[in-house]
């Protein structure tokens, strides 16, 4: 029977990608790229390219989704204090009073516009929303959809990263988007998303 075992069940899953030709690898921002007559199917603006190829890495190229030192990157090439000033401001509206822990977040899409979010708590606990999420579910409600960085605020000394639940979310909608931790005074680490999500679970596996 079809799916009875393990073996059974991937030989399935093969043969139905065979008939459907080679699955579409991109995730995230990338999915949504449509090929618009560009030879490369690249419709980013030459600015949001070299934007990227700043950040050391061609997000329509996965072979490129490599981790790579953003801290090393010279201070004056990588200019996040607009964006890590928005995170800090935001996390001045956090709904804490549970935990105490106050956290804010910063999303902007690429063309430049920022988005913030806060956590919000409540007494079931449970129902908590991280900043992270808040920001990236304001942001799509509004329509945008093309994501580059997000900045996440803790008053913490070690950097304060985003939960997996967090991780995921952003993977799906933001892609391979940089994530810088701060804390109140100084950007404590920059690094790539899928370093903190090295093996994700995402629509390409639905296929
Ligand atoms: N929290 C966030 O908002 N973002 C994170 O990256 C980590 C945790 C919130 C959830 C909860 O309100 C509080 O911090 C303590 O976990």
């Amino acid at each position: 029977m079809p799916g009875s075992d393990d073996k059974g069940w991937i030989s399935d899953r093969r043969r139905k990608s065979d008939r459907r030709g080679p699955a579409d690898r991109r995730s995230g921002a990338d999915r949504r790229l449509v090929d618009k007559g560009n030879p490369e199917g690249d419709r980013r603006t030459r600015d949001e390219r070299r934007a990227a190829e700043r950040r050391g890495g061609d997000r329509r190229n996965e072979a490129a989704w490599q981790p790579i030192a953003l801290e090393v990157a010279a201070a004056g090439d990588y200019d996040d204090a607009a964006l890590v000033a928005a995170a800090v401001d935001a996390r001045e509206y956090a709904r804490a009073r549970f935990s105490g822990f106050k956290v804010g977040a910063a999303l902007e899409t690429a063309k430049g516009e920022v988005v913030t979010g806060c956590n919000v708590e409540n007494a079931t606990y449970g129902l908590t929303m991280c900043a992270e999420r808040v920001a990236l579910y304001k942001a799509l409600s509004e329509g945008r959809d093309v994501f580059t960085r997000i900045v996440v605020v803790a008053d913490t000394e070690d950097p304060t990263p985003p939960c997996g639940s967090c991780r995921q979310l952003l993977w799906e909608y933001c892609g391979d988007i940089d994530v810088i931790l701060s804390n109140l005074s100084e950007v404590k680490r920059r690094m790539r998303l899928s370093q903190l999500l090295p093996l994700p679970f995402d629509a390409r596996l639905l296929e």
